[in-house]
C-alpha cells in the first residue's frame, strides 16, 4: 500500500495525502510571490455549493509591514514556532452571495464547508511545491476580524501557517518531540455503507 513521509496508507492513495503534515520547524526562509500566488490560485479552483466560493483569504510575509500584525494575532504556543514562517494567513467566509445570473442575494448554507475546501487544496498545492501548509485556530479571530476590518457578518474560519521545513533540533524539546507525522483511525471507523453501525 501507499508509503511516504513514515505514514502507510491501507488503501492506495496518491502519496500526496501521506506527504502533507503539520510540523513546525521552519527555516525561516521567505516564499517567492509567484510560489504564494501558485497556492492561493489551488484554493481558487476549490469546489463550492453554487460556485459561490465564499471564502477571503488575508495573508501576511514575513520581512514585510503586514507580518508583525499577523504573527501577533496567533496565540503564545503557535508564535513560538510561527516566527520562523513564511506567510500567515486568515481564512474567512461571507455569508451571501449572489446567485449566478441574478440580483439575488441567497443566504450559504456551506460556507465554512467551502472554505475547508480551499484549504485543503492550498494545503495540497503547498506540499506538491515543497511548502508546509500548517492549520491553525489557536489565534485571536475576533481581533483577526477587526484588525483585517473584515464586515460585520463574515466569519473567520481558521489560519494557515506556510514555511519551508526546517530540522526538528530548531525547536524547544517539548515541541521537537511531537514533530512526527501522525496517523490516523481506521477507514472502517469512518465509513458506514448505509446508516450508522456504531
Ligand atoms: C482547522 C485546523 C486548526 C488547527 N489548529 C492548530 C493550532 O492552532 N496549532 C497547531 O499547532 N496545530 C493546529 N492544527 C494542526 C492539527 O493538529 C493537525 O492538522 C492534525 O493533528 C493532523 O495532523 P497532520 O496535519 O500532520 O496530518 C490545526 C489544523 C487544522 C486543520
Amino acid at each position: 500500500m501507499t508509503e511516504a513521509n513514515g505514514r502507510k496508507a491501507d488503501h492506495p492513495i496518491d502519496p500526496i495525502f501521506l506527504k502533507r503534515f503539520s510540523p513546525r520547524a521552519f527555516t525561516g526562509e521567505a516564499i517567492p510571490q509567484g510560489e504564494l500566488l501558485t497556492i492561493f490560485e489551488a484554493a481558487r479552483w476549490a469546489p463550492s455549493a453554487y460556485n459561490s466560493q465564499p471564502w477571503r483569504l488575508f495573508y501576511g510575509c514575513r520581512d514585510t509591514a503586514q507580518w508583525p500584525l499577523f504573527l501577533g494575532l496567533l496565540n503564545e504556543p503557535n508564535q513560538l514556532w510561527a516566527k520562523n514562517a513564511a506567510a500567515i494567513v486568515v481564512l474567512a467566509s461571507k455569508p451571501n452571495f449572489l446567485q449566478p445570473g441574478t440580483n439575488n442575494e441567497m443566504i450559504s448554507k456551506t460556507p465554512s464547508y467551502d472554505t475547508g475546501a480551499a484549504w485543503a487544496n492550498l494545503a495540497l498545492q503547498s506540499t506538491m511545491l515543497g511548502w508546509v501548509a500548517h492549520g491553525i485556530i489557536g489565534f485571536d479571530t475576533a481581533r483577526a476580524a477587526t484588525e483585517l476590518k473584515l464586515p460585520g457578518d463574515w466569519r473567520v474560519e481558521a489560519g494557515v501557517v506556510i514555511g519551508r521545513l526546517g530540522d526538528k533540533s530548531i525547536l524547544p524539546e517539548a515541541l521537537a518531540a511531537r514533530e512526527a507525522p501522525n496517523s490516523r483511525r481506521p477507514l472502517g471507523e469512518t465509513i458506514f455503507e448505509g446508516g450508522y453501525t456504531g
